[in-house]
């Protein structure tokens, strides 16, 4: 059935839904105001405010005494909620026990939730909150990451990938190099923050709406905090206003608190942090000290690489592992590494949980070999560029670190090809080498980086998905999946692959909320796979019921199965031409059942992490970013001044929403590197928790000359769905192009010396790196 989905696509030219450039489903509802998110849901009578308290002194501590006395006094306060109010057990962890819901004796980090207050508005929740008297014995915290090497402190165990003999590599390499790069964290700043709203029903039953990623496990969690049965509560998510990753864990807590609460008081209970609390409370993108070696030969040839990834995690485990894994995964970017030390240390901090964010890991294993590209280039007095090519995965060289053979090797030299030449890479060189020579100040730079991205969770289990799709006697379509809706236009692609399916218009195919009670035992809606996942089952059961139309109508109108199609919201049965509403209710009459369940499992994905080995991934999605920057080396301002992508969707399902996911994932990826900065303070404080403090990119800093292209693919040749690719994460990695031409910029300051340039490049590491490379000049 996969293949068969395939090779039908391979004549996409004749689809009528898929392929289409149809604007997402809720286009004109997000800018109008009227797509209803967790917080515009009509309250029902009698709701409840619950906002979660913490101590605002401590960063990690014994707890000596709570007194919530005057928390409970504060008017309008209905009830105050602790550990030991949680009827089941007080853990909102994914899976290892460690992310109590509110903390019980010991405080790990600034902000970590110790009670919850549940009032009659959220001003009188939010004021009575911070009445709490709260003593607390400090304990030294480790902050950093030199901090959590010294204590030699992890939240999970080490990890490495070893290809070949790595030492050999490193005694016979003719040149070697090595060198250090921090990548800083960012904020996820979903501009819908973190909400739910729960409902208890009779008998025990709670009714959650969420904004989660991650529904199934919201509600396995909800059902162990509560100690009812799975079955006992349903979670629904229509629409989330952004995750990024930072649902897909982390939505879990506040929903939750928002059930317990419930459940005490058996009202609806609605929480929705305050922008700081998320800021401080919820986790981020793991921020990475990467120690880096190489040895290479005389042509820049790499021979070996020795990489050490040390992530700073936080107070617990979260989704380390896999996030962690995938920036090993990631470690090799494009290029070939004969032999390799690719190992990780996922360290424990007391900051709060990091998590997944977009590239899951990704982009900081890339970004750090896409510096030992810089680096290695700048070394031998090459273009980059060429250096970069000369390394590409290729035939007979294209076996990763973990194993997997890199097939499509062909694609990605095709679209750096293709972008350098439409880019005019070579021409704009010559040119930007002469604005340098003549500018003394203002410096310009400009890189070319490729992009290779595994599709698949690399935790097997989760590649799996359901649908459930309805037909009704009308020829109306109840579709139902579940992945979430989080503004990346997968409920849009899975309508239009179901409409597909029945030959009907968008209109006919009603889109409906991802509800736990429809589809059950969901992964979370990550790793880019959702349409991969979600599409797939949702093909399968409408195909199911067109199946069974068919099987009917064939017997009924005596005609060859091969003589009906479904086009333009009717059937064509032979001579005969009824509208699918009119079959419908024949089938109906005739007792078919018109509604089916879909399910889809990726094949071919045998990874085996304890003996790392295996094919963690379906297949790569590919593409390549040439950065155009000006900096200024008087203010370490920057300036992107052009940029050019091609990039690989395979056989696009709708390229309106694709180009969106390209733009935003690359615009977002830009805001890692050269805006977005966390600062915590000497007491692990995060000082930056609020709009004022951290810089995210607003549409004055998408590049002002600015060319998106999909690359014209032949399709996936891995049997996706409709031989397309996955998206919704590639493009933040497009953004390492500007990272490398800021560097490439800095590096006309003192030819042969590297620039030590950290991430985020903000205006005062840029600085920073202007002083280093002067000063290297001048002693
Ligand atoms: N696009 C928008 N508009 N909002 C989001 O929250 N999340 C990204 C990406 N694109 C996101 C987005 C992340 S982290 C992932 S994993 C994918 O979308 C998830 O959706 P998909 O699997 O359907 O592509
Ligand atoms: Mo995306 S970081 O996999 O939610």
């Amino acid at each position: 059935m996969q293949r068969e989905s395939g090779e039908k696509a391979l004549g996409a030219a004749a689809l009528a839904s898929v392929g289409q450039s149809l604007p997402h489903d809720s286009a004109i509802r997000h800018v109008s105001g009227s797509a209803v998110y967790v917080d515009d849901i009509r309250e029902p009578a009698g709701t409840l405010h619950v906002v979660p308290g913490w101590a605002r002194d401590a960063t990690r501590g014994r707890i000596l005494s709570l007194d919530l006395d005057p928390v409970r006094a504060h008017p309008g306060v209905v009830a105050v909620l602790g550990p030991s109010d949680v009827p089941g057990k007080n853990d909102v962890s994914p899976a290892l026990g460690d992310e109590p819901m509110f903390a019980e004796e010991e405080i790990l980090f600034w902000g970590q939730p110790l009670f919850a207050v549940v009032a009659t508005t959220r001003e009188a929740a939010r004021h009575a909150a911070r009445k709490a008297r709260i003593e607390v014995e400090d304990l030294p915290p480790l902050l950093t990451v030199e901090d959590a090497l010294a204590a030699d402190e992890t939240v999970l165990p080490d990890y490495q990938f070893r290809k070949g003999s790595p030492e050999t590599g490193l005694a016979t390499a003719g040149h070697l190099m090595e060198g250090s790069l921090r990548i800083g964290g960012q904020e996820h700043f979903y501009l819908e923050g973190q909400v739910s709203l729960a409902v208890p029903g009779e008998d025990g039953d709670m009714f959650v709406h969420t904004s989660s990623q991650h529904p199934s496990e919201t509600q396995h969690i909800i059902a162990r905090v509560l100690a009812v049965p799975d079955a006992a509560v349903t979670v629904e998510v229509r629409r989330m206003g952004g995750g990024f990753g930072g649902k897909e864990s982390q939505a879990n807590h506040w929903a939750a608190i928002a059930a317990i609460a419930a459940r005490a008081t058996g009202r609806p209970c609605k929480l929705r942090l305050d922008r700081d609390d998320d800021m401080i409370m919820t986790g981020k993108r793991h921020d990475f000290r990467v120690d880096w070696k190489l040895g290479h030969d005389a042509e820049g040839l790499l021979r070996v690489v020795d990489m050490r990834l040390f992530a700073r995690c936080g107070y617990s485990a979260d989704l380390s592992l896999g996030v962690v894994d995938r920036s090993m995964f990631h470690a090799d970017s494009s290029y070939y590494y004969p032999d390799a030390m690719i190992h990780s240390r996922r360290l424990k901090t007391h900051t709060c949980s990091n998590t997944a964010f977009r590239g899951f890991g990704g982009p900081q294993g890339m970004l750090a070999a896409e510096r030992m590209m810089d680096a290695l280039a700048i070394r031998l007095g090459v273009d980059p560029l060429d250096l970069r090519k000369r390394n590409f995965y290729r035939e007979g060289r294209d076996v990763t670190p973990y194993g997997m053979k890199v097939e499509e090797h062909a694609t990605l030299h095709a679209i750096v090809e293709e972008l350098e030449e439409s880019s005019d890479y070579r021409l704009r060189r010559d040119e930007i080498a002469a604005f340098n020579a003549s500018s003394p100040i203002l410096k310009k730079g400009l890189a070319l980086t490729p992009v290779k991205f595994g599709i698949s969770f690399t935790l097997k289990h989760l590649n799996q998905a359901g649908a459930l799709v309805h037909l009704y006697t009308d020829g109306s379509i109840h579709l139902n999946h579940g992945g979430t809706e989080m503004g990346q236009g997968l409920f849009q692609k899975v309508a239009q692959i179901v409409a597909e399916e029945f030959g009907v218009t968008l209109d006919k195919v009603k889109i409906t909320a991802t509800h736990t009670g429809k589809v059950p035992n969901t992964g979370p809606t990550a790793a880019s796979s959702g349409t991969d996942l979600n599409g797939m089952a949702a093909k399968i059961g409408a195909e199911t019921i067109r199946g069974r139309l068919v099987a009917f109508a064939a017997e009924r109108y005596q005609v060859a199965p091969d003589a009906i199609s479904f086009a333009g919201n009717r059937v064509q049965l032979g001579e005969r031409s009824m509208t699918l509403g009119e079959l419908a209710r024949e089938a109906h009459l005739a007792r078919i059942q018109l509604s089916a369940a879909g399910f889809y499992a990726t094949p071919n994905i045998t990874w085996d992490r304890p003996s790392a080995s295996g094919r963690p991934f379906f297949y790569f999605a590919y593409g390549a970013a040439c950065s155009e920057v000006t900096v200024d080396t008087m203010t370490g301002e920057m300036r992107v001044d052009r940029v050019d992508i091609l990039h690989d969707v395979g056989h696009s399902l709708n390229p309106a929403i694709d180009i969106g996911q390209i733009e935003g994932g690359f615009v977002q990826g830009m805001g890692w590197l050269t805006t977005e900065e966390l600062v915590w303070d000497d007491r692990g404080r995060l000082r930056t928790h609020a709009p004022s403090t951290y810089k995210i990119p607003t549409a004055s800093d998408v590049p002002e000359d600015f060319r998106v292209a999909l690359y014209a693919s032949a399709g996936n040749p891995s049997p996706t769905v409709y031989r397309s690719k996955a998206v919704g994460e590639p493009p933040v990695m497009l953004a390492i192009s500007v990272f490398s031409a800021i560097h490439d910029a800095l590096a006309n300051l003192n030819p042969g010396a590297i620039p030590d340039l950290d991430a985020p490049a903000t205006p005062e590491a840029i600085l920073h790196a202007v002083l280093s490379m002067k000063r290297s000049r001048a002693g």
